[in-house]
């Protein structure tokens, strides 16, 4: 059972995925970087069109973090490319599906032209209702933790929910149900660190463009294996009882 300090109306798993693994991929195939983040818009695409079937409403899928500009330059701008490329191709697909897109993170870092493109897609695919697919680019949870304080700090007396919102950027958006991270990588890398709170963690040694449908299944196996607490008991053990109201 969920508890009630965080429970939100939405039945269907809010999954977010770390993406990780481009990079070995191709080097170990004796091929460039940018050819194994190419590879893993495969994997994009292949993840978005099972995860409505697997019984997601949420998926977040990590993309670029803030701290991905220490790159050299070459591959950032590589990666840059690929997102255009991606809103470019993918609307009218994500479109035809039900996706709904949106873009966490910075914009005003982005290279020219990407913020507007990121914004069309966007308004376009805003009717989907099958799937939210939300992209994190130029995106730090610490970031947005701390714009979000900002923030609280002018509104004054803020609950638990109404703080949830300013940092995730939208109303209700469901927490985090789990958290994939590919590439044997055990680590969050400042991802959805407010979100995930009460999260279940599944790492898996694939690289990232060779995760596919099966690799996702496993996962939600393995995540409905698992008990979820919250902070109370198996639910045999506990005795009904009123909630007492903890959130400020
Ligand atoms: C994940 O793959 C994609 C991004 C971080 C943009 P990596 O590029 O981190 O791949 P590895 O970790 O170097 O193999
Ligand atoms: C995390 O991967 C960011 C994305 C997948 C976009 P990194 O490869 O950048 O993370 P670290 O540096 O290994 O922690
Ligand atoms: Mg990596």
């Amino acid at each position: 059972m969920q508890s009630g300090l965080s429970s939100k109306p939405q039945t269907k798993l809010h999954v977010g995925i770390i993406m990780d693994g481009n990079g070995r991929w191709a080097t170990r195939r004796r091929m460039s970087r940018l050819r194994g983040h190419e590879a893993g818009v495969e994997a994009i695409r292949r993840v978005v069109e099972a995860a409505p079937k697997q019984g997601l409403g949420t998926l977040t899928l990590y993309a670029f973090s803030s701290d991905n500009w220490r790159r050299p330059k070459a591959e950032v701008s590589a990666l840059m490319s690929l997102l255009r490329f991606y809103l470019a191709s993918e609307v009218e697909s994500l479109v035809r599906n039900g996706v709904r897109l949106t873009v966490i993170g910075r914009r005003d870092r982005l290279p020219a032209g990407i913020a507007d493109a990121i914004g069309r897609a966007e308004a376009a695919t805003a009717g989907g209702d099958v799937l939210h697919l939300r992209i994190a680019v130029d995106y730090s949870a610490r970031d947005a933790i701390l714009n979000a304080a900002l923030k609280a700090a002018s509104a004054g007396q803020l609950t638990r929910e109404a703080f949830s919102d300013l940092v995730t950027g939208e109303a209700g958006l469901r927490d985090v149900d789990l958290v994939i991270r590919t590439s044997g990588e055990k680590r969050l890398s400042d991802f959805m660190l407010w979100e995930s709170a009460y999260a279940e963690l599944h790492f898996t040694e694939k690289m990232w463009p060779d995760f596919r449908e099966d690799d996702l299944a496993e996962a939600l196996i393995s995540f409905h294996g698992r008990e979820r607490r919250f902070g109370g008991l198996q639910p045999e053990a506990m005795e009904p009882r009123e909630e007492p109201a903890l959130s400020a």
